[in-house]
């Protein structure tokens, strides 16, 4: 699986966004360590508080059949049907990957169909609070 490939599957996932209230759709897809890929979109709630990004969407249907591992994930979002330029991740969900990715995590960011930046965890979380603290 490309990084190529990978950001066109994302951009492919903003079709299953339920976003009524900002309009931005979403799509991300993420490559696990075992070659799978699941994908995600945003699915935002009345209450907001309740909304849940396509990148959380994608993790937690990854965690929740058994992957541990992850190699890169894409993203792709905006208002417009086009990809206009990078949408990134927000703090929550980099959070969420320093839980269970290397600052060598792969985050290709999705700037037009067939464009993209690629960036690592290291980069866009810098002295990522991760689970090492704790021990
Ligand atoms: N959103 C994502 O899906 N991923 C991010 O990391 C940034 C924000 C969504 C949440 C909400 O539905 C919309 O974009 C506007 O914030």
């Amino acid at each position: 699986m490309s990084e190529k490939e990978l950001a066109r599957l994302a951009i492919k996932a903003r079709n299953f966004s339920y976003s009524p209230y900002s309009g931005c759709k979403v799509g991300a897809a993420l490559l696990s360590s075992s070659g799978k890929v699941f994908t995600g979109c945003n699915i935002e709630n009345s209450s907001f508080s309740a909304t849940v990004c396509a990148e959380r969407t994608a993790f937690f249907k990854a965690l929740s059949e058994g992957e541990k591992e992850f190699k890169m994930i894409a993203v792709a979002g905006g208002r417009s049907d086009n990809i206009e330029g990078e949408f990134p991740p927000c703090g929550v969900c980099r959070q969420v990957m320093a839980e269970f990715c290397s600052s060598e995590f792969v985050i290709i960011l999705a700037t037009g169909k067939d464009s993209y930046k690629k960036y690592f965890l290291s980069e866009l979380l810098p002295q990522a609070f991760s689970p090492g603290y704790l021990k």
